[in-house]
């Protein structure tokens, strides 16, 4: 069936079954590849993507539920908080792989614009759903206070 959904400020539309994960909709059907798979069963965060503005695994979530709702994904984040988040990570040179970051960087800037001077523990709750197979946490962790300390200033 044809869905409307709306994407990175976008109306597109695509003819997919509504229960079609979201994150295969966004890869397959329109080519956002900034979207991971990880473990498909909202346990990583690679596949984050904001929903309304909110975080949302699209790994577990069906395309049928983005319709009607703002989906933003790594290619149309963007905003204050956002440039903010992709300096700090490209001054604390976080990335490894890069497998996971797309989740990394949307789970940061999500954070960072409800709460901007969050706590390590902070930190430390709203970045603990999205795994680093790589192990870079500690430049996670920096970068999202740099972040901060730059939006502050
Ligand atoms: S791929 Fe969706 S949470 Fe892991
Ligand atoms: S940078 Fe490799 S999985 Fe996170």
């Amino acid at each position: 069936m044809t869905l409307t959904l709306n994407v990175n400020g976008k109306d597109v539309s695509i003819d997919t079954e509504p229960d079609t994960p979201l994150l295969w909709a966004l890869r397959h059907l329109l080519n956002l590849t900034g979207t991971k798979f990880g473990c498909g069963m909202a346990l990583c965060g690679a596949c984050t993507v904001y929903l309304d503005g909110a975080p949302s695994r699209s790994c577990t979530t069906p395309v049928s539920a983005a319709v009607g709702r703002k989906v933003t994904t790594i290619e149309g984040l963007a905003g204050p908080t956002a440039d903010a988040v992709r300096r700090a990570w490209l001054e604390v040179d976080v990335v490894q792989c890069g497998y996971c970051q797309s989740g990394q960087i949307l789970a940061a800037t999500a954070l960072l614009a409800t709460n901007p001077k969050p706590t390590d523990a902070d930190i430390d709750a709203a970045m603990s759903g999205n795994l680093c197979r790589c192990g870079t946490y500690p430049r996670i962790r920096q970068a999202i206070r740099a972040a901060a300390e730059s939006l502050k200033a």
